[in-house]
This record gives C-alpha cells, sequence and structure tokens, in this order.
C-alpha cells in the first residue's frame, strides 16, 4: 500500500471587532502605553463580544479553512479543537459545539488541553491520524476567550491576552513534497503553577470563597515564565532545524507563538534570522494562546506572503509547561 502523509492544506481566521488599546488599559490598571509596548511589543488585542464563545469564532474560522480547502463539512473526519478557554466547564467539548455549528454529524471531536502550544500539538495528533491510515480531512482549530479567564484589574496579566480563532485542514497526500517535514511536541509538568488558572477544578470546585479570592482568573509567573520560554524555544527551534539539516536563513517564514516581541526578537537573533522571515502580529492580537500561531498563519497567507510549497517553521511555548515546533511546507489542494 502507498504511503500515506499529512498535508497542511488551508488556513482560516477569525479575528473579534472590539479592539482595547494600551490607551484603554491606561484608564483601567496602574500602566501605560510605553511600559506595555517597550516590555512586551502589544498595542492592541481584539476581544469578543459578551455573547460571543470560543466555539462562535472556532466556527467562523474553520468555515473559512475548510472552504479554502475546497471541501465541504461533509469531507471532514475529525475535528481536534485547541483550546484553554472553552465554552463550557468541561462538558461539552467545544469540538462538539463547533462541529454542530458547522454542521459536521456523526464525525469524531474532541478538545485538547496544552494552552499556548495547543495548536501545534494538534497538529501532531492530525498527522499520526493520517498516517496511521484512520482519518483522511482533519480539521484542526486553535481558539480561544482568553478574556473570559483575565483578571482586568491585575497589570500583570490583563495587557497580555486578546480573543480570536484560527483553523486550518489537515489531508491526506500520497505526495511526499506536500508532507509535513517534523513536527514534535513535549512537556514538563514540574512547572505547572507557571501558568494556571487555579479554578474551577477538582482541586477547587467552584465556590464562593474561589471567586471570592479570584482563583477564576489565569496566573503567571512572568518572569520565569519568559526567561523559560526564551531558553526552551531556542533550544528547540535549533533543534529541529539540525535534525532536518535546514539553516535558518532558508526558511521562507519562521511563525513562533506570539506572546512577547522580546521573546521572538530574542529567539529570531539567535537563530540568525532575517527581520521578513519572522511572522510578527503580536502588537495587534496581543498573546491569542492556542490561536496565536493559525491566526498568523492566516495573516501572511491573506497578505499574499504565503505561498503553495513554502516551508513554515513554527514554534510555541505554553502552560503545562508544553513546547512544540514544526516544519511543515503549505500545500493547497492546485
Ligand atoms: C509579563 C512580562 C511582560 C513582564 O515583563 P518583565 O520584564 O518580566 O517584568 P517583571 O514581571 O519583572 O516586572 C517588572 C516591574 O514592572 C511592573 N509591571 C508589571 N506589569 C506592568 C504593567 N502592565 N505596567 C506597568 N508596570 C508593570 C511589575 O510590577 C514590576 O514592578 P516592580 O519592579 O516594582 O516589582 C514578561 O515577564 C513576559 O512577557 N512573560 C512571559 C509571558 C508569556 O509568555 N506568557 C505566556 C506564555 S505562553
Amino acid at each position: 500500500m502507498e504511503k500515506v502523509y499529512a498535508a497542511f492544506r488551508s488556513i482560516g481566521a477569525y479575528v473579534p471587532q472590539k479592539i482595547l488599546t494600551n490607551a484603554d488599559f491606561e484608564k483601567m490598571v496602574d500602566t501605560s502605553d510605553e511600559w506595555i509596548v517597550k516590555r512586551t511589543g502589544i498595542k492592541k488585542r481584539h476581544i469578543a463580544a459578551d455573547d460571543e464563545s470560543t466555539s462562535d469564532m472556532a466556527a467562523k474560522a474553520a468555515k473559512i479553512a475548510i472552504e479554502r480547502a475546497g471541501l465541504s463539512v461533509e469531507d471532514i473526519d475529525l475535528v481536534v479543537m485547541a483550546t484553554v478557554t472553552p465554552d463550557y466547564f468541561n462538558m461539552p467539548s467545544t469540538a462538539c459545539l463547533v462541529s454542530d455549528k458547522l454542521g459536521i454529524k456523526n464525525v469524531q471531536a474532541f478538545d485538547l488541553s496544552a494552552a499556548c502550544s495547543g495548536f501545534v500539538y494538534a497538529l501532531t495528533v492530525a498527522k499520526a491520524f493520517i498516517e496511521s491510515g484512520m482519518k483522511k480531512n482533519v480539521l484542526v482549530i486553535g481558539a480561544e476567550k482568553f478574556s473570559s479567564i483575565v483578571d482586568y484589574t491585575d497589570r500583570t496579566t490583563s495587557i497580555l491576552f486578546g480573543d480570536g480563532a484560527g483553523a486550518a485542514v489537515i489531508s491526506a497526500t500520497t505526495n511526499r513534497d506536500e508532507a509535513f517535514v517534523d513536527i514534535h511536541a513535549s512537556a514538563d509538568g514540574s512547572y505547572w503553577d507557571f501558568l494556571i488558572t487555579p479554578s474551577p477544578g477538582s482541586v477547587n470546585p467552584a465556590s464562593h470563597t474561589a471567586i471570592d479570592e479570584g482563583l477564576q482568573f489565569v496566573k503567571m509567573k512572568g518572569n520565569e515564565t519568559f526567561k523559560l520560554a526564551v531558553k526552551t524555544l531556542t533550544k528547540d527551534v535549533k533543534e529541529i532545524l539540525k535534525n532536518n539539516n535546514i539553516e535558518a536563513g532558508e526558511i521562507p517564514h519562521f511563525v513562533p507563538h506570539q506572546a512577547n516581541y522580546r521573546i521572538i526578537k530574542a529567539v529570531g537573533d539567535s537563530l540568525g534570522m532575517r527581520e521578513d522571515q519572522v511572522v510578527l502580529t503580536v502588537h495587534k492580537y496581543g498573546n491569542t494562546s492556542a490561536a496565536s500561531i493559525p491566526m498568523a498563519i492566516n495573516d501572511i497567507y491573506e497578505e499574499g506572503r504565503l505561498q503553495s510549497g513554502e516551508l513554515m517553521l513554527l514554534d510555541t511555548f505554553g502552560g503545562g509547561l508544553t513546547w512544540a515546533s514544526a516544519l511543515i511546507p503549505f500545500a493547497p489542494n492546485k
């Protein structure tokens, strides 16, 4: 039997309308546009409407990705949804809600929790299902309504995050040139408390006390996370390039997780990347967690910068702690 590979067929994204600028934050907490831009590179972020859920945004991004793949919803045979801001804690899965909104029926659908690394983690799942022959067209989504777990009185976290969704269709191919070149994901649970939403969960079930203590909001050891992110991302990306005998200078599109411009710059510089190789969206979207990489890929696609056959180097890091990187050619249906 001919060997089957996974191909990255299409991308789509959805960005909510409402914008929170740094000037808005100056009115909400003790901060300044100058501090935020200097320390993070972020100028604004998009925030979902009150009645707009993670699955609403995900379904919009997914619809575009399916259309751009030249497929219909009947062709999708697996939905993998990366999010840490599901519509409901913890049932039903947001993947089931997205499937329902899109009219995808009787198809395996589940959520995957790997925080900011979620989208690349989900790509590893898509690849494995396709290469094993179990599935043919996998809808992979990264979507977050991070504003639903952000404490807007906490200046150390609130300025960082935004909402949005991105989606891709990964399909089976027998053409080796279209195949994922490499992908891997990893984790170190000993850093579990670097990024955490303490409640609700089995440790701190929903309670008045938990709410009074603000345990439903994201907590982050920012500085420690920053240092580990730079170290881990740099090591990870150097390894994947070395393992595949690819020089950093050959990569047309380095798409790092968009958490902080300083992290991206440090990793890019250590690889000797030119500015035109590095995809940057953190200034306009902030950190959208699992949505950040597909939203960034969608940006270069819509700007006409992502051409068929061009290699993308993905690199991400997030709560867990988790990290992942991938070398994937863009392989749209011709
Ligand atoms: C959060 C982050 C921007 C903070 O930058 P930093 O250079 O590490 O700053 P520190 O946390 O050391 O704080 C420095 C000072 O700025 C203050 N500060 C924090 N947020 C501030 C804000 N929004 N405005 C003004 N001052 C702020 C701190 O209170 C601290 O003051 P102090 O020295 O009086 O105690 C940075 O640590 C970061 O980006 N971390 C990683 C985030 C990340 O990637 N998270 C997700 C991983 S997916």
